[in-house]
């Protein structure tokens, strides 16, 4: 399966990070052809004038979040039509932050993720437990049940994301061993054709080691993803991989 190696800007970026893009095409295109897919979710402001500027080049534009319907009297929200109009290839829908900070429940992210395919668009769908839960021993009962909530009823399709919310921008990562029950678990749960990514401080260091796991498809990175240099070295990680 190709890898997804995905980046998510969050709310950093302004016109000027185009340079960002630029310098990671350019290291793109000077290096041998990588044999994963690469995404950039920058900020919805950013997404139609990047897609514009780098067509044809090999990287893909998503957006971070989207509504449920495709127009209507949401005053602040955007469409997944919306984001097919600016030429975005996928959207994230259902991040933890989104589920924290705008209390979206599983079935709002379900409903999401059939908007973004209904839009003719790619979601990619978070999941993750907290640390409490972790360390409850419940983890998988939790990731268990918002992938059943969460996912879309389809064989279209759509990406998984595995974040543990404690391992978001802590510097934190699960165990190895860990991160290949998980993406076990998940992979029981759905289809072989489905990419399943992790999430969670993924860095230059240790994304080959991540990488290599047994159905850890790519990966969804925050931070590390803000400059090329280090984005692109995730990249060359996942370059072999199958
Ligand atoms: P960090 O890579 O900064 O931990 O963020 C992960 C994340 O939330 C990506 O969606």
């Amino acid at each position: 399966m190709r890898a997804l190696i995905a980046g998510n800007w969050k709310m950093h970026g302004l016109a000027a990070s185009r340079g960002e893009i630029s310098a990671l095409v350019a290291k793109m295109k000077a290096a041998a052809p990588t044999d994963c897919d690469v995404l950039i979710c920058p900020p919805a402001t950013l997404v139609a004038a990047f897609a514009a500027e780098f067509s044809g080049g090999p990287i893909q534009f998503g957006g971070q979040d989207c509504h449920g319907e495709p127009s209507g009297a949401h005053t602040g929200d955007i469409s997944a039509e919306m984001f097919a109009d600016a030429s975005a290839a996928f959207v994230i829908v259902g991040h933890s932050e989104r589920r924290a900070n705008h209390n979206e429940s599983d079935a709002e992210v379900r409903g999401k993720a059939e908007a973004v395919l209904r839009a003719g668009l790619t979601p990619i769908i978070c999941v993750g437990e907290s640390e409490a839960e972790r360390k409850a021993g419940k983890a998988l009962d939790i990731v268990g049940g918002q992938l059943e909530q969460s996912l879309p009823e389809t064989s279209e399709d759509f990406v998984i994301a595995y974040e543990p919310v404690w391992a978001i921008g802590t510097g934190l990562t699960p165990t190895l061993a860990d991160i290949a029950e998980m993406h076990a678990f998940i992979r029981a749960k759905t289809r072989e054709d489905v990419r399943i990514l992790y999430g969670g401080s993924v860095k230059p260091g240790n994304a080959e080691d991540i990488l290599a796991i047994d159905n850890v498809n790519g990966a969804l990175v925050g931070g590390a993803s803000l400059k090329a240099d280090d984005f692109y070295k995730i990249v060359m990680a996942a370059g072999g991989k199958q």
